[in-house]
């Protein structure tokens, strides 16, 4: 039986067991169950005295973790004891989405000393020249320990000053650098196509964290983590963060409907019954939902919906991950959720909205409201951002390949809504 102990910040809050069947268990510690800072991992895995299984459990932690290729590729190149899910966490699990720490013992606070060690840029740029995975390069080479979910590669750090850390072992991060998405020929400017569409989401009125460029020989994209504050001493501090699966005790494979996840109704009731502030997080929901449609953003899953700890309970976290994908023909096509049984947004007709407003409980024009709104904000805000961008990269053809497609959309969701 093997133990990993998870913490938030000195506190244990419980313990994660993989038993010899390659089974994991969860179980609160009585301390934190008592604890005036008390909270639960998520809404799957209520504050209780018993023991929770393995389906749970995994729904936790295995969303903890990179999926698909960039998982499969770090664990092919990697040490032999991180080919299981707990055996990756008992690694790179000292900083992880959230606020828990996930370490292999009991650990002396007063004696561990919090250690990072510098990025140069020029070592990123090696490795992307090279063709190789940052996150694997990262986390098997250069030492880097932290594990961070999605499909894409990517690697947090320390980011001060313009110089780039990487955390040894349980500093938390400030930010998340990602690269260009290479699964692709056409995506090589994914970094701008982020950078530009969570600007312009920020412009509209949804919550997003704060998104750079570091420029130089392959453009990085890098966001502010919304699960992290600095303190007035200076320190990192982290805040939780739950992901929609997690939520629902559903693992990173159930992220799509499609493939049997969460409906966009799923996640709405969610929100609806769990927000400590649900009219203002469920008009933030519908919002992204218009965004990504207008946008042409084919992956927002569950995956990118995050509920966050305040003082309060939780409350829908800012988004991330909002890029257009529609853009490159060789993505998939279809909306990530259905829309009144249709996830291909040049079939959607009024009627598919009403059925879909009617399902949610809206008011018969809510949604067309809703829409009115945004894009009234986005006929303000579009050129804005789109002259910002060019004037910053005016090599760039991106914001002149979006502003085609995001105005190509409006004006069909113009006439859908008759607005
Ligand atoms: N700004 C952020 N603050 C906190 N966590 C974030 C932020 N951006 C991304 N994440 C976390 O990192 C994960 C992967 O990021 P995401 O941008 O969704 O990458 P991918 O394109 O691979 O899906 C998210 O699921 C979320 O847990
Ligand atoms: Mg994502």
């Amino acid at each position: 039986m093997n133990k990993l102990i998870v913490y938030y910040e000195e506190l244990e809050v419980g313990t994660l067991i993989f038993d010899g069947d390659e089974r994991l268990s969860f179980q609160y510690d009585t301390s934190w169950l008592k604890h005036p800072s008390r909270f639960p991992l998520s809404i799957a895995m209520a504050l209780s005295e018993k023991p929770f299984g393995h389906l749970v459990t995994k729904s936790f932690f295995e969303n903890l973790l990179p999926e698909g290729n960039i998982r499969a590729l770090t664990q092919e190149h990697g040490k032999n004891s991180i080919q299981t899910e707990f055996g990756f966490l008992k690694e790179f699990g000292g900083d992880c989405a959230g606020a828990f720490k996930i370490r292999p013992a009991k650990i002396s606070f007063s004696k561990s000393k919090l250690t990072r060690k510098e990025l140069k840029l020029s070592t990123i740029y090696g490795y992307l020249k090279d063709k190789k995975s940052l996150a694997d390069e990262i986390l098997n080479h250069e030492g880097g320990k932290f594990s961070l979910a999605g499909a894409q590669d990517k690697f947090a750090i320390i980011y001060q000053q313009k110089k780039i850390y990487l955390p040894l072992d349980g500093t938390p991060t400030t930010h998340i650098i990602k690269p260009a998405v290479r699964n692709f020929k056409s995506t090589h400017d994914t970094p701008y196509n982020e950078y530009f569409c969570m600007k312009l989401a920020n412009a509209v009125g949804l919550h997003v964290p704060h998104v750079d460029i570091i420029e130089g020989e392959f453009p990085l994209f890098v966001t502010q983590r919304f699960d992290r504050f600095i303190d007035k001493k200076g320190k990192a501090c982290r805040i939780h963060q739950q992901d929609f699966c997690q939520a629902q005790g559903l693992t990173s494979l159930k992220k799509y409907e499609t493939e049997g996840g969460p409906t966009f109704k799923d996640n709405y009731e969610l929100i609806k019954s769990h927000s400590a502030s649900p009219i203002p997080d469920l008009n933030q929901l519908l919002k992204w939902l218009l965004l990504n449609l207008v946008i042409g953003n084919n992956d927002s899953h569950s995956k990118n919906l995050a509920f966050l700890q305040t003082t309060n309970g939780i409350r829908l976290a800012p988004f991330y991950d909002i890029l257009s994908t529609s853009i490159y023909k060789e993505v998939g096509q279809r909306f990530s959720f259905k829309i009144g049984e249709q996830n291909l947004w040049f079939k959607l007709k009024i009627r598919t909205f009403q059925k879909f407003s009617l399902d949610l409980g809206l008011n018969d024009d809510f949604l067309a409201k809703q829409a009115k709104n945004l894009f009234s904000a986005l006929d303000q805000k579009l050129p804005v951002e789109i002259q910002d961008f060019k004037e910053r990269f005016p090599e760039q053809m991106t914001s002149k390949v979006l502003e085609e497609e995001i105005k190509k959309r409006m004006n069909f969701f113009h006439e859908v809504f008759g607005i």
